[in-house]
């Protein structure tokens, strides 16, 4: 494609007449398309189909150790899971507390927890003004958690390596900062992974505040797309070899590996940690829905389980994936008005717009029958400083529609992008 930065004026009055006579034609062809959510597709689902058959009359409802999972009791869930995601969060199993349906929940009560009874200290809320590091483009619903605690957001840029360490390393020396978000594996939405260098320098951190927590969200630990994926260093023992081993609680949930919402989450952490959440959880529950811990132990016996597991579901969405960078690849590349990420895992791409263009791009979308995440959601407070980042979502549309939608959308840059370059 010519390089829409380099053309004259009048090349460009001309791409434009062309670009949005495509517009019109898509426009009037009335699609109805959503890559707005990360939601797996009904084939990846029916992948867990057999976990209906594990826990019934004839298995019987008791556990490995000898639980009647139909019962009260058990506050941190099964050993059985506890191993089974050890291997993944590389803590010991008594370093794990098996939870309930989303992990997003026990992120949002571990930050409940310190704001009202501090982590380790007194209480977030009684020390004055509270502010988290958040690396962006980054996960809407935890800068949503922190917008819900008042907490103050302090955006971070992200490298191809992860969060900007330099910058990271001098804000935690302010004293109110108290966390920082981290998604280390196939970010949510760039797909990039830690390098082990950035993960090193986050395990050595040494905040002013000492109830500063990083809050480790590992959603798509084992969710490559390639036999070959990302690998993320241990953080914990990088934690512990830095002398800092209570600094990083980490959360992870099969809510992408059987069903969103209906799957099984999980947090970690140091000892100390551990015990701290677990007795805010005793006020809180009398323990989680055990059944369905017991069903997701049955379907997945051991790591390698999982594993083949997830190629399955790698299988259904590389093709996805790999229709919209076609599709990028062939209708952006070269026109220096957009940019977007590769990732080898994860449920996300990251395309960057002309800067000022993104929410233009989602609502000619929008009116020609494309739903994007809403512009500006990948940062903190919903303000893209740039206006030029959309989060797209491949996973949910079939292969067909992806190649409709993108289509569409690059029709969408392109118009959006020389609409601006003209005006
Ligand atoms: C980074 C990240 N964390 C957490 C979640 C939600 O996880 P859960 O379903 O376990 O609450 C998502 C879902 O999109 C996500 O992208």
């Amino acid at each position: 494609m010519s390089n829409y930065l380099s053309m004259d004026r009048a090349a460009r009055e001309r791409e434009f007449t062309a670009v949005r006579s495509e517009y019109e034609t898509l426009r009037a062809a009335g699609a109805r398309l959503d890559m707005s959510r990360g939601k797996p597709g009904f084939d990846q689902m029916d992948l867990s189909h057999a976990i209906f058959d594990t826990v019934t009359n004839a298995t019987g409802y008791v556990n490995r150790t000898g639980t009647d999972c139909r019962n009260y009791g058990g506050l941190d869930g099964l050993v059985e899971l506890k191993e089974l995601f050890s291997e993944i969060l590389g803590v010991a199993p008594e370093q794990i507390i098996v939870g309930g349906n989303s992990s997003l929940n026990m992120m949002f009560d571990t930050v409940a927890q310190a704001m009202t009874h501090g982590f380790g200290g007194a209480p977030w809320m009684r020390q004055g003004t509270v502010k988290f590091l958040c690396p962006a483009p980054g996960y809407d619903r935890h800068f949503a958690i922190c917008e819900y605690f008042g907490i103050e957001m302090i955006p971070v840029a992200n490298t191809p390596d992860g969060p900007d360490m330099d910058r990271v390393e001098a804000l935690v020396r302010d004293p109110s900062v108290k966390g920082m978000w981290c998604v280390p594996k196939y970010s949510n939405p760039q797909g990039i992974t830690y390098s082990d260098e950035t993960v090193r320098r986050i395990a050595a951190l040494r905040p002013a505040a000492d109830d500063f927590r990083v809050f480790w969200d590992n959603a798509y630990a084992i969710h490559d797309l390639y036999d070959t994926g990302d690998t993320l260093l241990n953080v914990y023992d990088a934690c512990v070899q830095a002398g800092n081993p209570d600094l990083v609680i980490q959360f992870l949930s099969t809510s992408k590996i059987t069903f969103p919402g209906a799957g099984v989450a999980a947090e970690a952490g140091s000892p100390a940690n551990v015990a701290l959440l677990k007795r805010r959880m005793s006020f809180q529950t009398i323990g989680p829905d055990k059944l369905n811990q017991l069903r997701h132990a049955r379907l997945f016996h051991s790591p390698d389980d999982l594993k083949a597991h997830m190629k399955q579901h790698a299988a259904i969405l590389r093709p996805k994936f790999e229709a919209v960078l076609r599709a990028f690849d062939e209708q952006l590349a070269g026109t220096g008005v957009a940019e977007w990420t590769t990732p080898r895992g994860g449920y996300f791409i990251s395309l960057d717009v002309l800067p000022g263009c993104a929410k233009r791009v989602a609502s000619l979308c929008e009116e020609a029958g494309l739903i994007l995440t809403t512009a500006g959601a990948t940062y903190p407070y919903g303000i893209d400083p740039a206006d030029r980042n959309l989060r797209i979502a491949p996973s949910y549309p079939t292969v067909t529609e992806l190649e409709q939608a993108a289509r569409l959308l690059c029709v969408a840059v392109r118009y959006a992008a020389l609409e601006k370059l003209l005006a």
